[in-house]
């Protein structure tokens, strides 16, 4: 068979390096890498699973099945990953619900002030595939999960 698709595989692999790269870093964190025409079926179905689950799937690798701030990978992050237990604590008493939707959403802050080592979720779920308004649902509901874990 003289001729092999070597070309299209070609192109597949050299896709596929930043792919390895951003799943190096974020695979543990249920984000992977797709293109939407995965089987990994991370877009829809946030129904069907508990916010905790959500929470886990996205937060956990970095900031600890409880929140933490202890996951496996905070080791190897020169920033650290927060306490998300403190949040209430830390903002005299009353948990800072639209500023964590914010955080976690990440498109619309403000970069060189905030938060250089968090994932851009919104970006992220978009990219896989979410609709805008399954992002905000997805992030309403992990906020409300972060909020029932308050120390
Ligand atoms: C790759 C590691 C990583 C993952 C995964 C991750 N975080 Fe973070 N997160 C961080 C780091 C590091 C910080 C500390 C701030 C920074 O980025 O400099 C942080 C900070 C935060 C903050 C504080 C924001 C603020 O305003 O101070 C919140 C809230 C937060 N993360 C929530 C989440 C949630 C919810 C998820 C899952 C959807 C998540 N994080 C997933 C690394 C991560």
């Amino acid at each position: 068979m003289p001729h092999l698709p070597s070309r299209r595989l070609d192109r597949r692999s050299r896709a596929l390096t930043p792919c390895l790269a951003a799943l190096l870093i974020l695979t543990a964190a249920g984000s992977g890498c797709t293109d939407g025409t995965s089987d990994n079926d991370s877009s829809g179905g946030d129904a069907k699973r508990t916010p905790k689950e959500l929470f886990v799937d996205s937060c956990a690798t970095c900031h600890g099945v409880d929140g933490r701030g202890d996951g496996p990978m905070a080791a190897e992050l020169r920033v650290k990953p927060i306490n998300l237990r403190l949040l209430k604590q830390e903002n005299g008493g009353t948990f800072p619900t639209r500023e964590v939707q914010r955080s976690i959403d990440g498109r619309a802050m403000p970069r060189a002030h905030g938060l250089p080592k968090m994932p851009v979720w919104g970006r992220q779920w978009i990219r896989q595939g979410l609709s805008e308004a399954e992002v905000q649902a997805r992030s309403i509901a992990i906020t409300s999960y972060i909020a029932s874990i308050q120390d």
